[in-house]
């Protein structure tokens, strides 16, 4: 199975970041954990970021044909991108949702997530781990290939 995974912008500057929301451990650290854990579940993942939203849109079309499912934190994007909801919609891939920090404990303006209506599972506030288990759902099996779910955490 080969995943995308996507991170949105600013995630670059992990252990920079604002660490008492985000933690101490850099970029570089968070795509290492994520190849680790892909190696360890038998997958095969790619690992992207950009600060730019039409680049995370491009890498979302081109996902059509080549990945089977997506894993993405949008960061800022989740709240304002309705371009990054339909690039998701549109090409119809199983995706999960992450987010380092619980958003839900955070500022109103966090409180909506557009790509959310496209994904079938969210983690969040688990830190690194949530890409753990969104790369575990989507291999175990448990992705369903319609229907999105609206019934995770909001
Ligand atoms: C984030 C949460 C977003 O609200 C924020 O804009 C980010 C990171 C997270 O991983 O917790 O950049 O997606």
């Amino acid at each position: 199975m080969k995943i995308l995974v996507l991170n949105g912008p600013n995630l670059n500057l992990l252990g920079l970041r604002e660490p008492e929301i985000y933690g101490a451990r850099n970029y570089a650290a968070l795509e290492a954990y994520i190849l680790n854990c892909a190696a360890e579940l038998g997958c095969e993942a790619q690992v992207r970021q950009s600060n730019h939203e039409g680049v995370l849109v491009d890498w979302i079309q081109e996902a059509y044909g080549k990945f089977d499912a997506i894993v993405i934190n949008p960061a800022a994007y989740t709240h304002t991108s309705v371009a990054i909801l339909d690039a998701l919609k549109a090409v119809q891939l199983p995706a999960v949702e992450v987010h380092l920090s619980d958003v839900t404990q955070r500022e109103d303006f966090r409180q909506i997530s557009y790509a959310r209506l496209a994904c079938q599972k969210t983690y969040m506030g688990l830190g690194f781990e949530g890409y753990k288990k969104a790369l575990q759902y989507l291999v175990q099996g448990e992705a369903e290939s319609s229907a999105p779910c609206f019934s995770v955490r909001v």
